[in-house]
């Protein structure tokens, strides 16, 4: 990734990384507690607390994270038109992934709360599979590039 720290890309995998493993443990309690589905498996509610504390936190890092590839990455992959697409995509997956954290956390009423946690599973699924094609695609970028 031009123009940050060599290190910047690797915090930037685990921090997502973090995010998404953390996000996906917690995925069958929501979807038990909070939409009576019925699953084989739940992590134990002692746990449960100390995932969604990794899971915040890796939020919060991401979501610092973000900012910093506005700054940069994102208007200049915009200028040039690169990868706009998935780009596109994964902002708003992001946008909206922090806007329901915040409801999961502060709308007060069960049901909007519940909407809130539904739109943020899904975000999130929709988030690790659109991350997977955008970096991919990236990837597959550079490769061309140092080959021509
Ligand atoms: C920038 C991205 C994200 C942010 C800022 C974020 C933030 C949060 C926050 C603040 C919570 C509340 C934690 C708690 O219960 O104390 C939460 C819960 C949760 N997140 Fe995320 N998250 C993000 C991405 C994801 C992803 C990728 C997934 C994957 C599926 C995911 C799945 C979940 C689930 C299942 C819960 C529990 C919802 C509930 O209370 O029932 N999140 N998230």
């Amino acid at each position: 990734m031009k123009g940050y720290p060599r290190r910047f890309y690797y915090w930037l995998m685990a921090a997502f990384a973090g995010l998404g493993v953390s996000g996906l443990v917690l995925t069958p309690t929501t979807l038990m507690l909070r939409f009576d589905t019925s699953l084989a498996w739940r992590i134990a509610a002692e746990s449960r607390v100390f995932v969604a504390a990794v899971h915040a936190a890796c939020g919060f890092v991401v979501s610092w994270i973000f900012g910093a590839l506005w700054t940069v990455h994102i208007r200049a992959g915009w200028r040039q038109r690169r990868q706009l697409g998935s780009g596109l995509t994964l902002a708003s997956a992001l946008l909206g992934l922090i806007l329901t954290g915040v409801g999961i956390y502060y709308l007060a009423s069960d049901a909007w709360a519940n909407a809130a946690a539904g739109l943020h599973v899904a975000l999130g699924l929709g988030g690790i599979a659109v991350f997977g094609w955008h970096a991919w695609k990236g990837h597959r970028l550079r490769r061309r590039a140092a080959r021509d």
